[in-house]
């Protein structure tokens, strides 16, 4: 059966509308407003069980234990998508890496591993997910500090070279704890507070790296006097995009 896909943007307010268009062309992503709700719906499903299951995962040749309740770094997450896309990137000299929602650490080890040793913090406001990031770090040998923390409440004062954020993606009111802490951002609140106080932590010339959807809001993206680059992007059969976006408080040279 054919579903013909809604305008995700048309309910919102008009003020947020604009934002959201604003945002959207200045990434030239003006398709990004169609997809197929109820294909979204389908396979937010079946990736909210997955969720709830006991798996380990081959991340970059490290290997990354996913309990429940710790989002999955399957081979298709957005996990493996932003790790994929980092090209170029700009870390630090030795590398200064703070990553938001660190889950069960498989992009800050992966990053650890690749770039040796440097500062690499992680943050979470999921007790599961720090614990879990221990113990896939000391099975890797690879030393990362972690702090439970609400975004950056934890991280008064410090600042870094990179930071990332594989921020939950689905603009949709949680119904479990899995959905509202990995995979769902009504109103796009929680990147709303992440673009407000990543200026803070970033050390002169440094960028931050967050991944997007238009299943999401991405109205907070709009957000002068900060700069916005499209890093990397995938397109899905429902018509789900996802993004890899930079942001910085001087424009890219
Ligand atoms: C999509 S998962 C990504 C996990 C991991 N970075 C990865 O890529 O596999 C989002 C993570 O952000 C965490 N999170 C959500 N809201 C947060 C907040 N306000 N402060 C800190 N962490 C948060 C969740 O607990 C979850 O571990």
């Amino acid at each position: 059966m054919l579903h013909r896909p809604e305008s995700h943007v048309r309910s919102l307010p008009a003020q947020e509308r604009r934002h959201h268009e604003q945002v959207l062309n200045q990434l030239g992503l003006r398709h990004w407003a169609e997809f197929d709700r109820e294909a979204v719906a389908a396979a937010h499903q079946q990736h909210l069980e997955l969720q709830g299951t006991d798996a380990h995962y081959l991340v970059e040749g490290a290997d990354i234990h996913c309990p429940p309740g710790v989002y999955h770094a399957t081979p298709g997450s957005s996990t493996s998508f932003l790790l994929r896309h980092l090209h170029g990137l700009a870390v630090g000299k030795p590398p200064s890496i703070l990553e938001i929602g660190v889950g069960s650490g498989a992009i800050l080890i992966s990053l650890a591993r690749r770039l040796g040793a440097g500062r690499y913090v992680g943050v979470d406001i999921s007790r599961t997910a720090l614990a879990a990031a221990a113990e896939n770090a000391a099975r890797n040998g690879v030393e990362i500090t972690l702090h439970h923390s609400d975004l950056f409440t934890s991280l008064a004062g410090e600042r870094f070279d990179a930071i990332f954020f594989n921020a939950p993606l689905y603009d949709r009111v949680p119904r479990n704890d899995l959905e509202r802490h990995m995979l769902c951002d009504p109103g796009g609140r929680v990147l709303h507070r992440f673009v407000a106080g990543v200026a803070d932590h970033l050390k002169p010339g440094g960028a931050a790296y967050v991944t997007v959807s238009n299943i999401g809001l991405i109205a907070p993206l709009d957000a002068p006097p900060l700069h916005i680059g499209l890093k990397g992007a995938e397109l899905f059969d429902t018509g789900v995009i996802r993004a890899l976006i930079s942001i910085r408080s001087e424009p890219e040279t």
